[in-house]
């Protein structure tokens, strides 16, 4: 069976598939993104653990901040969780951070320090999947490997055709055995840093989800979906689900310009992560309240605000409750006081930065509440 959706131009076969995204991204691909012109292997991980459901532009400046304070493997795999949580914190997914951790570690435990190198020993470190895997490969050390992120599904599903969802394993498996067959037939000789570069490229820059730019693209005249006018069909979207909605409740409790923040256990949302005390239910919340002598009442309650995660929306009603005095004795390990002029040295979750920098922003006018 040809790979190829039928009456493909001749000019585009399996053979020069890979090339022309080669040559494309030579031409105009991007050259200048913060982690191209090295082959560290550090950096170029960083980069793609990153850019993982994340956006170059967002990217961008979190990774110099990160490489300042971690310049090296050795210097991450040393730090504490906490200190890394803090240089990641406002990027989301924070499992990545985590593994990263754990992942340096690891490279200094079981590796004497030295970043593997095929995409089949990377792929055994934490939070490495294969596309991840085989693109610090080949930025790294050039080795001919396939990748299938969000964006590469993207260009295969148009270009060749593939329908159904690409989340469901079935659809998942052609892809990446076109992956691989792009590499079997293509040139002895291909740029493989160029070509995964160029893929992804092509898939932000052109291939893009609502507005592709087919005028632009070098594999238009041979594309499925612009021959067939389906960019808007494929990649064929994700069969509807209603996203659940939950709620919790943040405890804002000041005191002398300090705050009361609680460490979230290891595993579940923002774990690691320092973040506001938070209850699941008003009940939950009154109750813990009572037991550290705090009496919340409607004059407290600020103004509830959604947050979206991937698999769910949580409806955050915070309570902002000034103390005049100590309300706990000592705080246990996972509580502290935190001044609240030194949250950004601290890891805090988006939405509760959102709600500390109002929380500030209200003081700083009003000075008392
Ligand atoms: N997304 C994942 N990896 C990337 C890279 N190397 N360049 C741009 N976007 C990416």
């Amino acid at each position: 069976m040809s790979l190829f959706p039928e009456n493909t131009p001749e000019d585009i076969g399996v053979e020069t598939f890979a090339q022309t995204i080669s040559d494309w991204h030579h031409k105009e691909g991007r050259h200048n993104l913060p982690w191209q012109g090295s082959q560290d292997p550090y950096r170029i991980w960083l980069s793609e653990i990153m850019l993982q459901q994340t956006q170059v532009a967002t990217v961008t400046n979190y990774y110099h901040r990160f490489l300042k304070r971690f310049p090296t493997l050795a210097d991450l795999a040393q730090a504490s969780q906490s200190d890394v949580l803090a240089y990641w914190a406002g990027l989301g997914y924070y499992a990545r951070a985590r593994n990263l951790h754990r992942c340096a570690q690891t490279i200094m435990s079981k590796w004497g320090g030295r970043f593997p190198e095929t995409p089949e020993e990377i792929e055994t470190l934490p939070g490495i999947g294969r596309s991840t895997a085989a693109a610090i490969a080949a930025f790294s050390f050039g080795a001919r490997a396939p990748i299938l992120d969000g964006n590469v599904k993207r260009v295969f599903t148009r270009f060749f055709g593939v329908f159904g969802y690409p989340g469901t394993k079935a659809v998942e498996t052609k892809l990446w055995s076109i992956a691989q067959s792009i590499l079997d037939h293509g040139p002895a000789h291909l740029d493989m840093a160029s070509y995964t570069q160029g893929l992804m490229d092509m898939g932000a820059t052109r291939c893009t989800r609502a507005k592709p730019n087919c005028n632009a693209c070098p594999l238009a005249h041979a594309c499925y979906a612009n021959r067939n006018n389906a960019q808007q069909t494929l990649p064929t979207p994700k069969p509807r689900k209603a996203i659940p909605q939950r709620e919790c409740h943040m405890l804002v409790l000041v005191h002398e310009n300090k705050v009361l923040l609680e460490k979230r256990p290891q595993n579940g949302i923002w774990g690691g992560l320092w973040c506001l005390p938070q209850f699941n239910d008003y009940n939950a919340f009154e109750t813990k309240c009572r037991n550290w002598g705090v009496t919340p009442s409607k004059a407290n309650q600020m103004a509830p605000f959604q947050h979206v995660f991937t698999h769910f929306k949580l409806q955050i009603t915070p309570w902002w409750i000034t103390m005049n005095k100590l309300p706990l004795a000592e705080p246990s390990g996972q509580l502290c006081w935190q001044s609240l002029n030194e949250l950004a040295e601290t890891g805090l979750p988006a939405p509760v930065q959102k709600i500390l920098q109002g929380v500030n922003k209200s003081l700083v006018t009003n000075q008392s509440r």
